[in-house]
């Protein structure tokens, strides 16, 4: 059935439904800035629940998400990521809710940079999370060197996942899409569950689309991701990573 309504119509349904199956998250983000999607339990190598302590720090990990064809960045970074407020390029302002996690240290988001959407694939990743460090020109023309960064080496795009990757270098005009995370308190297990922020989802399927369709082997790249997803770790998904 789902397959049948579009997006928003989707979302509408299912928003109610979804909205309460977890604990509650620590600060509300404006309604128009959160895109419901079916909540989908993250999956290991050997396709058992993942769990936050199965994710190795600064490791970074992928996954597909709200679609099957979408990448999502998934990293513990070591050290708790508070909420921050933020704005898309409209200007409509949300707040990213911070990590989650025993130590609210794991954070999730789309790989599609806001820029040109430069993505993670089979063959080549232009943009990945760097733990060591990296320098980048700031907005304000300094030269600054940091460690636990998004890099997208396409045109040199620099994000901060710590602070719900926001643009810290570099032409992107808004953050990544923040995906929104749920651990089970009876479980553990570790949920996705919403997007949020400005995605690209719409223009990436319109660009991306077909050659994303025949590398997922699938008909519909707007296939949703559905009851669960597995996670990568992106050094084994993608056979080359461009560092710069
Ligand atoms: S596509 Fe990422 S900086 Fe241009």
């Amino acid at each position: 059935m789902t397959n049948k309504l579009n997006r928003r119509q989707f979302n509408r349904v299912c928003s109610s439904m979804i909205a309460g199956a977890f604990a509650a998250a620590t600060i509300p983000s404006p309604a128009a800035a959160r895109t419901a999607y079916p909540s989908t339990r993250l999956l290991d190598s050997d396709k058992s629940p993942l769990k936050p302590d199965a994710l190795k720090a600064g490791e970074p990990y992928l996954f597909f998400y709200p679609y099957v064809t979408t990448p999502c960045f998934l990293i513990d970074l070591g050290a708790a990521a508070t909420a921050s407020s933020l704005a898309d390029s409209g200007g409509n302002a949300y707040n990213w809710r911070g990590g989650v996690g025993p130590n609210g240290s794991i954070v999730a988001y789309s790989a599609i940079c806001s820029h040109k959407m430069s993505h993670p694939a089979r063959e080549i990743s232009f943009i990945n999370y760097r733990h060591d460090n990296i320098s980048f020109i700031s907005h304000e023309g300094k030269t600054e060197e940091r460690s636990g960064l998004i890099s997208c080496c396409s045109e040199r795009s620099v994000y901060d996942p710590h602070q719900g990757a926001k643009v810290l270098s570099g032409p992107a005009p808004q953050p990544l899409a923040a995906i929104e995370l749920q651990i089970d308190e009876g479980t553990g297990e570790l949920f996705a569950t919403a997007s949020y922020g400005g995605d690209m989802y719409d223009k990436f399927f319109d660009k991306f689309g077909f050659r994303a369709a025949i590398e997922h082997r699938i008909d519909d790249p707007r296939q949703l991701s559905g009851e669960s997803a597995s996670v990568h770790k992106i050094a084994e998904y993608s056979r080359q990573t461009i560092k710069c």
